[in-house]
């Protein structure tokens, strides 16, 4: 799906890229895909990813959905995901603004700018800047709402990628962008459908509690009335997938459904030496319960 172009005897046909993830997203999944894909089930009939992030799942499944909803509550990137489905073009002119402008001051320069004084379209290229440009790729906001990741080290970050925002916006194009609470987003899933929940992970020490995406804290609280919303949707038949860290908390919430440990690799820690080889939780329902057998 990389390939850009076919060589004929005479002709060069192009091929459009495929979509991807865009952005450097905190928790992505893209390493786990492998892993995963045992379990995805053979028949999607619409597909619900309401922690979406940067979609790694969602863009991995793209080729078999004919229709989707995703969702997240985090307002700029939804607004990141509606822009690019609506108007594409816009945002790419920005975004080649920063790219053409890219200096520490200007990275200071954007990341203090009001998002109130900016249109939708600006305020997608900001984002899709900061996070191109930004240290360790990492959003994260303060108590007043506020961008404050200093500026990444990198020589040459790639700004635009105009080609591949342009496949993402054809991506969405029969897929429904919603800025909701995981309670609503998935609610209206019937039998045959996935929902596949990444939320924030359950912290595995005092000290490892790095569930700050955005303003909006996730406790133990909403990973209660997560796992309620689990129940209920595998109690009416919806096929139910859910990644979270390797605790005893979680796993007793979960005890009553199928779960299955993942090999990660723990990508965001300052700390070189904490970057190692975790377990993590998948918990499914109405799916394939163990690696189906290739023949
Ligand atoms: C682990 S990340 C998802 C990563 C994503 N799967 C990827 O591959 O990039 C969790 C996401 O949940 C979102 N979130 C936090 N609380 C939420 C809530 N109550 N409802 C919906 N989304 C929420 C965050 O904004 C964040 O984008």
């Amino acid at each position: 799906m990389l390939a850009s172009s076919t060589v004929t005897s005479s002709t060069v046909t192009p091929v459009a890229l495929a979509p991807r993830p865009f952005l450097k997203w905190a928790g992505g999944k893209r390493r786990l895909l492998t892993q995963y894909e045992d379990y995805f089930p053979q028949r999607i009939d619409r597909y619900y990813e309401p922690f979406l992030g940067g979609g790694a799942v969602f863009f991995h499944l793209y080729p078999r959905l004919t229709t989707a909803t995703i969702a997240d509550a985090n307002p700029e990137l939804i607004n990141v995901y509606d822009c690019l489905k609506n108007q594409v073009d816009q945002v790419i002119a920005q975004l080649d603004q920063h790219r053409q402008h890219h200096s520490e001051d200007h990275y200071y320069q954007v990341r203090n700018q009001s998002k109130t004084s900016l249109t939708p379209a600006q305020r997608a290229a900001r984002l899709i800047y900061l996070n191109r440009t930004c240290y360790n790729g990492l959003y994260r906001e303060n108590a007043q709402g506020r961008f404050n990741v200093p500026m990444g080290r990198y020589k040459r970050p790639m700004i635009c990628n105009a080609e591949l925002l342009r496949a993402v916006a054809r991506s969405l194009n029969q897929v429904e962008v919603r800025l909701a609470s995981f309670q609503d987003s998935s609610a209206s899933a019937q039998p045959g459908d996935f929902v596949y929940f990444d939320p924030p992970y359950h912290p595995l020490s005092a000290t490892s509690n790095f569930t700050a995406y955005s303003r909006y804290p996730f406790g133990a609280e909403q990973q209660i009335a997560l796992r309620d919303v689990f129940a209920d949707l595998a109690k009416r038949g919806v096929q139910v997938m859910l990644s979270n860290s390797d605790c005893q908390f979680i796993r007793q919430l979960y005890a009553d459904f199928e779960l299955h440990t993942i090999t990660a690799c723990r990508s965001i820690n300052s700390k070189a030496q904490r970057r190692g080889k975790i377990t993590e939780v998948l918990v499914t329902a109405n799916l394939p319960s163990r690696p189906q057998q290739t023949t």
